[in-house]
């Protein structure tokens, strides 16, 4: 790859989608990047592009009635603009996704074992028998008990956990090097939740693949993530290391998203503060900053924020980007003195 190019490096990425009333803005102008070995979190409410943007970057919407812009570089090779063939290959030989619904990626009537094999068979020259071998292997290395007698159980004789694990256990079978999570925890209870996540740092770290985390819930990544880019309306808003999007947000949604997620220490009817107001429509966005209607600072930028699309700059500390129209400083002491004191009352 070019010198000083990221492993995985989006950028400008656009994806709109020319409907009957009007073409929605999915992803509108998405730059970031991602090494081998790290983890990004992509964070945003339900229909803020997040998706949408990781079937962009598998290549699915090229060549397809979709509007696709923009550079998706992947180890050297450029996804954008790469034919069909050379897309497939890219998907099946260096990436693998695992999805919310561990039943939409697999077979009912197949066993696991059977399904983890011809994933295996596919990239591998071997017989049967050792790639099951290699099945009973990943099926123990993912937590399955007794995995060589499960190996031949059918996925509804797992249970949801077990069948996360089991997908798991697919997606990384080839030895994926970037490796797509798309809310892969959020059917399961809290606790399983932890465990699949302490499963996917464990292999990502043995596998050294670069891991995208995809969730609405900024609890999941709190562990795991390296950065976390916070989208709303298929922007950027805010992007960070996630050490200072945790200890010092500058984003107003930033700051709602971390009052709703759920906590440990509260009983569950106290964990959750929605953001007031609904996500926007895609097709048209509000007029200004894209938050406004929903923001409770709105005012303090002088009529800025219903008027002028804020730019992705540069805030408080080195890597740190921020869409808002307040000064840093403004955004830096609200945080301080109002909202984070709130979140830890
Ligand atoms: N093929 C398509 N044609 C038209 N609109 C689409 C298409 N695919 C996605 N969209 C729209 O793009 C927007 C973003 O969808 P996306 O699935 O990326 O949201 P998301 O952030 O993953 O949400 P969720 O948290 O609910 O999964 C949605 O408004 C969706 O309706
Ligand atoms: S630009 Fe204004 S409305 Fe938008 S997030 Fe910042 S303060 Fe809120
Ligand atoms: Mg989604």
């Amino acid at each position: 790859m070019p010198d000083g190019q990221a492993f995985l490096e989006v950028k400008d990425l656009k994806i709109h989608f020319p409907t009957d009333d009007g073409v929605v803005r999915s992803v509108d102008g998405l730059t970031f990047k991602l090494e081998r070995g790290k983890t990004l979190g992509i964070v945003g409410e339900s229909g803020s592009g997040k998706s949408v943007t990781s079937l962009g970057i598998r290549g699915i919407y090229n060549h397809r009635n979709s509007k696709i812009s923009g550079e998706i570089w992947l180890d050297g090779k450029e996804i954008v603009s790469a034919s069909q063939d050379d897309v497939r290959k890219l998907r099946g030989n260096q990436m693998a996704m695992i999805f919310q619904d561990p039943l939409s990626a697999m077979h009912p009537y197949y066993t696991v074992g059977h399904q983890i094999v011809e994933a295996y068979r596919v990239h591998h020259n071997v017989s049967k028998k050792v790639a099951r071998k290699h099945a009973v292997d990943m099926l123990g290395r993912v937590g399955i008990p007794q995995p060589d007698r499960r190996v031949d159980d059918y996925p509804h004789q797992f249970s949801g956990g077990m069948r996360q694990r089991a997908m798991i256990a697919m997606a990384l079978v080839n030895d994926p090097q970037l490796l797509i999570a798309d809310e892969p925890t959020t059917a399961l209870d809290v606790t399983v939740q932890a465990q699949i996540m302490d499963l996917m740092h464990d292999l990502q770290a043995e596998f050294n693949s670069a891991l995208i985390v995809i969730t609405h819930d900024l609890g999941v990544v709190a562990e795991l993530a390296d950065d976390v880019l916070v989208m709303y309306g298929g922007r950027c808003i805010e992007y960070a290391s996630a050490a200072t999007i945790f200890e010092r947000p500058e984003h107003p949604y930033t700051w709602g998203l971390l009052g709703s997620m759920p906590r440990m220490d509260r009983p569950v009817q106290e964990r959750l503060v929605p953001i007031a107001g609904s996500p926007p429509s895609l097709i048209n966005l509000p007029k200004g900053c894209a938050f406004s209607p929903r923001c409770v600072y709105e005012e303090r930028t002088g009529g800025l924020g219903t008027t002028v699309a804020p730019e992705l700059t540069r805030a408080g500390g080195t890597n740190h980007l921020v869409r808002c129209h307040l000064p840093t400083e403004e955004r830096q002491r609200l945080w301080v003195e109002e909202v984070k004191p709130k979140l830890e009352a």
